[in-house]
């Protein structure tokens, strides 16, 4: 008798549990961030999470930064981030090697085509950020760059 109420008990906990976890990841909306390594450098339009590059919500004032590079840019083109915000930067080249800097920051990534590079930085300082390219990809690149707005 005893063991029939401990076993409601137990199965009443793990139903309020999965709730509670179901409805937190509902109201965070998106998938947690994506852990792709290797992506075939022909695929990388057709590819989730590079069909859309640029900054996606995944939980809070916690964010997944898709970034495609390709000579001689970065996409997406500007990109804007809230202060404070927690960034999964994830990254990957659709021809040659590329290195992904950010300035002012610690950010520097390897970019290579057929792999996808990523890293976490929070940006807890508001201002004009720039990414350049510091891995020499061809003719372009030193105009290889983009800019991230921290409000
Ligand atoms: Cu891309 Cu240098």
């Amino acid at each position: 008798r005893l063991e029939k109420v401990w076993l409601l008990i137990g199965i009443g906990t793990l139903v309020m549990f999965l709730t509670i976890v179901g409805i937190s990841a509902f109201a965070q909306g998106h998938h947690p961030p994506s852990d792709l390594t290797t992506l075939d450098p022909q695929k990388v339009d057709t590819t989730e999470p590079f069909n859309q590059p640029g900054l996606k919500k995944i939980g809070d004032n916690e964010y997944e930064l898709v970034i495609v590079s390709q000579a001689f840019a970065f996409m997406p083109n500007d990109i804007k981030i809230p202060e404070g915000a927690k960034v999964h930067i994830i990254v990957t080249s659709k021809d040659v090697v590329h290195g992904l800097e950010i300035v002012g920051t610690n950010v520097n990534m390897m970019v290579t085509p057929g792999h996808v590079n990523s890293l976490t930085h929070t940006f807890h300082k508001p201002g004009s950020y720039l990414i350049i390219c510091n891995e020499y990809c061809g003719t372009g690149h030193q105009m290889m760059s983009t800019k991230i707005e921290v409000t």
